[in-house]
């Protein structure tokens, strides 16, 4: 019987330490056997969003035992993993820092090969730890850094559709939570407070609606919250423009992703269509139910990960290590920390002032 890689994944690019080994079945199927995740929310809570140096410090008192409990969990020996694959970025540096050197120390000293993963390559890819899934497919990458819209051909085939060119979606919904004086980490309880309001009492503008084909902007909509939240008075109040917000937010992704449908299309024959939702956004109910929808409308498939691998996970950084093991593709121990690291590295940078959208 030929032995099934056994791979390490290790993540550190933001506010959570996490470390899980994967390997697969006969059929090749993934198996996570164990997919450990600790949060520092209790260290950022009074700041009220994540601080660089503290969650640095956080990585660096806890990567040894999350570890060590991933591997314990797995009911695997250390010795027994095949490859080490870490997070080299997108995020903060002194973050990435932290995961990406324990990964080349442990390679080194294992004498194991050492993988330098995309953290939205993980997202990307997320959907394959529970699920069949072929290239290609359109995806929809909503987190807390970055929204956009990709075809994903192959590993580490990226072709970008449409991006957003100020906010991503996850920073709207911790935006609009402060505003609402709800505590850290506030996008998942916007949800929560949206289920007792109504979602029509406020109107809220939708950037960029009607053009610049699937590209996405929520700037104006998060400076439109602003200006309400300071007349809130009552919970009620604040319960309304939850629900507005999120009833918006709904709105601008049904139609942006009608016009990424139309752009895949375009660029795949394939009868076989598909739409895979991933990041910390997927997690939200709504957004999941309304894309479902909208998939049964337009014949496509709709894929999404399960909650829990919805936001920052080491399982989905070790399915892109898998992945990668398959091919050999490996990394020099020389890779770099890259804070900013695009899946369609071709891609024109949309964010700031004076860019043009037709
Ligand atoms: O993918 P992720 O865990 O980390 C990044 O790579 O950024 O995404 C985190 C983001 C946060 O901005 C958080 O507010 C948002 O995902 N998020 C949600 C929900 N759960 C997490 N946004 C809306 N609804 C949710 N249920
Ligand atoms: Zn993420």
């Amino acid at each position: 019987m030929i032995k099934k890689p056994l791979i390490l994944g290790i993540e550190t690019s933001c506010d959570e330490t996490a470390a899980s080994i994967i390997t697969e079945n006969e059929t090749g199927n993934p198996i996570i056997l164990s997919n450990i995740i600790s949060s520092q929310i209790e260290v950022h809570k009074e700041f009220g969003g994540v601080v660089p140096e503290l969650a640095a410090r956080s990585h660096l008192e806890k990567i040894d035992w999350i570890v060590e409990k991933a591997v314990k969990k797995s009911k695997k020996k250390i010795n027994e993993v095949d490859a080490i694959a870490s997070t080299a970025g997108p995020g903060l540096i002194v973050c990435l820092s932290v995961g990406l050197s324990f990964g080349k120390a442990l390679a080194l000293s294992l004498k194991k090969p050492f993988i330098a993963v995309n953290h939205l390559e993980g997202h990307a890819l997320s959907p394959k730890l529970n699920s069949k899934l072929e290239y290609p497919y359109l995806l929809l990458l909503i987190s807390g850094g970055h929204t956009e819209f990709l075809n994903v051909q192959g590993l580490g085939k990226y072709r970008r559709l449409g991006t957003t060119i100020d906010d991503a979606l996850g920073e709207a919904f911790d935006k609009t939570a402060k505003l609402l004086g709800v505590d850290f980490p506030g996008g998942p309880q916007i949800e929560i407070l949206a289920k007792k309001g109504n979602s029509d009492r406020f109107f809220l503008p939708k950037p960029i609606i009607n053009r610049g084909g699937c590209n996405l902007s929520f700037a104006g909509l998060k400076t439109a919250v602003l200006k309400i939240s300071k007349g809130i008075k009552t919970d009620q109040d604040k319960y309304d423009l939850a629900a507005s917000f999120q009833k918006t937010i709904e709105e601008i992704l049904r139609k942006k992703t009608i016009l990424a449908f139309d752009e895949f299309e375009k660029q795949n024959t394939d009868k076989e269509k598909k739409l895979v939702v991933a990041g910390g956004g997927a997690a939200n109910k709504n957004i999941r139910s309304m894309l479902l929808d909208l998939c049964d409308e337009r014949g496509f498939q709709g894929i999404l990960p399960p909650m829990e691998l919805c936001g920052d996970n080491a399982a989905m950084i070790a399915m892109v290590g898998l992945e990668k093991f398959k091919s050999k593709k490996f990394d020099n121990l020389n890779f770099p920390a890259k804070p900013r690291w695009p899946l369609d590295e071709k891609a024109a940078f949309l964010k700031g002032a004076g860019i043009k959208l037709i």
